[in-house]
């Protein structure tokens, strides 16, 4: 018989960028619905997300995505126990759309809200695909605004152990594709065209932070990217797009992989997690459980529709909030820059 919990059911909503997106999950695991609308087309003709357009269309979008998403679950409102929404961080004006719609559900339909951090969500994801983990673990939460290293020690515990001084993951995917005129989203695409390069054609530099062992920086190595292509311009030298996406990204993954490693040797956790946009990337899976593998740890990574931006993420993380005891209320405000952890 199935418990009381493994049967609450939560309508999750996420519009913090640029996909409207809202699932239903049961149990905090169980993905009923998953349904997102991408606004990539749109923003790719500016090369990135406009933050306008991007409230604009979750405006649009939100009611047909939610009606959906109660749709493919074969449910009504009547059949939903709690509303969650991400209420930071993000671009303010389009968390807003989210967490107006999530507030003006909750009140008419008389049910608990519960907002929730996107990065918890992204953290979260791994719940959906590995329906055995469980906390204590290290998660490399890696996507177009973050890249935290973080332990996770309980559900609702989590310890900021490094983070990135300058550009995230993501963003240096999206600034080196577009260089080499790959276009927006960059990741995707660098992740492709290097599959057909030579990681080592290219030495490009792995950022340090001094003092700061598991925090990252990739700023010069972005600007060295910058200048190898300049220089060949110059020069009137073809680039080898394949050779350099590789090279670049035999970089950023090492740069990932190492100071995870290190974190989870240091404090004795043999669960190692990835999450957020990057965490599809080919190369860091490859490489992160290569490295788990040789030393006997666990990795764990979501499927791809579960790493870049969706509800069902935030669904299971509000699953765990709800039963902490979280419940908020008309007060619930979008915070673009919440931090991970705070409560
Ligand atoms: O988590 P996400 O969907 O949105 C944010 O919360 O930022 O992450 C989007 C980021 C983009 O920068 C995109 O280029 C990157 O994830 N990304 C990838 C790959 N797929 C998406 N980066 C590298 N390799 C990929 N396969
Ligand atoms: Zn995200």
């Amino acid at each position: 018989m199935m418990t009381e919990q493994e049967n609450l059911t939560i309508l999750a909503i996420e519009s913090s960028c640029d996909e409207t997106a809202a699932a239903v999950v049961r149990g905090g695991r169980n993905v009923l619905s998953n349904v997102i609308s991408s606004q990539i087309d749109i923003h790719t003709v500016y090369g990135g997300v406009v933050p306008e357009i991007a409230s604009r269309l979750h405006c649009e979008q939100i009611n047909g995505v939610i009606r959906k998403a109660l749709r493919d679950a074969g449910m009504s409102f009547d059949d939903i126990d709690v509303i969650a929404v991400t209420k930071g961080p993000g671009l303010v004006g389009a968390l807003l759309v989210g967490v107006s719609e999530a507030k003006a559900l909750a009140y008419a339909l008389n049910k608990p809200l519960v907002g929730v951090n996107h990065i918890e969500g992204h953290i979260a994801a791994n719940y959906i695909t590995h329906k055995e983990l469980k906390p204590p673990y290290v998660c490399l939460v890696v996507s177009g605004g973050h890249t935290h290293l973080v332990a996770v020690r309980d559900y609702r515990s989590f310890e900021l152990i490094g983070m990135t001084h300058d550009d995230a993951a993501g963003e240096t995917f999206d600034k080196v594709a577009r260089a080499v005129g790959l276009g927006y989203p960059g990741g995707p695409k660098v992740d492709k065209a290097a599959r057909e390069g030579n990681i080592h054609a290219i030495e490009f530099p792995r950022g340090e932070v001094r003092d700061h062992p598991y925090d990252f920086t990739f700023s010069g190595l972005k600007s060295a990217v910058l200048n190898y292509i300049n220089l060949a311009n110059m020069k009137k030298e073809s680039i080898n797009v394949p050779d350099l996406c590789a090279s670049f990204q035999e970089s950023v993954t090492e740069s990932l992989c190492v100071r995870t490693i290190n974190c989870a040797k240091e404090l004795g956790i043999k669960n190692v997690a990835i999450a957020g946009g990057v965490s599809s990337n080919s190369a860091l899976r490859a490489k992160m459980q290569a490295e788990c593998d040789k030393l006997g740890f666990n990795c764990y990574y979501p499927e791809p529709i579960f790493c870049t931006d969706n509800a069902a993420m935030i669904g299971s993380a509000a699953y765990y909030a709800y039963l902490d005891g979280v419940r908020d209320d008309e007060s619930l405000n979008a915070d673009p820059n919440l931090a991970l952890g705070v409560r």
